[in-house]
């Protein structure tokens, strides 16, 4: 439903996703509690909360900004007052969408190949044909993550959800969202690339793009890579920023480079990552934080 201020609110009918999708709700909620991610998300960075609380707490005023939002876990982490979360996943946003409307899921899951299916069927149904942002759609999208390998999002280029049955000893699903229609509540969300997020020179920026030299910048989303190219223009972005800036990215020697030229202040660190497909072993990746204005 459209507002007359142009402003989309809740319940709207198949609203263009590549472009606003924000609510500005007239309740203010004061809890703060901070909220797991509601799906699993390659490099998800739950692990990160406790640092960047300590980057974030002068900065609670500002609006956090996650261009490359993924699950959010960093947003989710801190419940900012205000925020602008943007992915170019237009379903993982029409997702985010429903939860800020209050999604209660009435969709069957069931942890059984046959089903999973049929379910991924339906959902590349919908994708295309103009079902994107149903709520069946977002049901659904929640169950393929939960349940296929990995809990791995890939499109191939003709927009099909393509990843496999997940084998795992049981899934157990969430259907009640209710808490994070609270969190939410005066959060903005845009589904696009970066460079089209609406940025303000006093927000407060969180970039955790697809690391450079990973399979999912490889791949990008739906087949639209994510390249090196990509990553200076990134870079170059986060420089002209005014306020404060944080981003994470592989610390390959050309990134470092990268960020130092553009007067970034850099930590690195080593973190454990699951390196075969069964997810049971792990190696030590080298990670850094750059960070400016802070
Ligand atoms: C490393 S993940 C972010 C994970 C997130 N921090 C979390 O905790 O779940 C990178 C995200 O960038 C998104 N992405 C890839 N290319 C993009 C682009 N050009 N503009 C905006 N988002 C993009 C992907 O869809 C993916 O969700």
């Amino acid at each position: 439903m459209h507002d007359p201020s142009g402003v989309l609110t809740c319940y709207s009918v198949a609203p263009s996703l590549v472009s606003m999708i924000s609510s500005q709700s007239s309740f203010h909620f004061t809890t703060s509690t901070a909220l797991d991610p509601s799906l699993k998300w390659a490099s998800g960075k739950r692990w990160l909360v406790p640092e960047f609380s300590e980057l974030w707490s002068k900065h609670q005023h500002r609006r956090l900004v996650e261009p490359f939002c993924g699950a959010a876990a960093i947003t989710l982490g801190m419940r900012p007052d205000k925020a602008l979360l943007n992915d170019i996943n237009p379903h993982l946003m029409n997702f985010h969408r429903w939860l800020q409307c209050g999604l209660t899921i009435d969709i069957p899951m069931e942890y059984d190949e046959a089903f999973y299916y049929r379910s991924r069927d339906r959902f590349n149904q919908l994708a295309n044909n103009g079902g994107v942002s149903s709520k069946e759609a977002a049901s659904l999208f929640y169950y393929l993550n939960h349940t296929c390998f990995n809990g791995l999002c890939r499109f191939n280029r003709n927009g099909r959800f393509n990843v496999p049955f997940g084998k795992y000893k049981g899934v157990s699903y969430q259907r009640e969202f209710a808490e994070y229609q609270q969190a939410y509540a005066n959060w903005t969300l845009s589904a696009g690339d970066f460079l089209e997020t609406a940025v303000e020179p006093d927000d407060f920026i969180y970039a955790d793009p697809p690391y450079d030299g990973s399979k999912s910048a490889f791949v990008g989303y739906a087949g639209i890579p994510f390249d090196w190219q990509d990553q200076v223009a990134l870079a170059r972005w986060l420089a002209q920023h005014p306020g404060p800036v944080v981003t994470s990215n592989a610390a390959t020697e050309r990134i470092t480079a990268l960020y130092r030229e553009l007067g970034f202040t850099l930590t690195t660190r080593e973190v454990a990552r699951a390196i075969n497909s069964k997810g049971d072993g792990r190696d030590a990746v080298s990670e850094m934080l750059a960070i400016r204005n802070l």
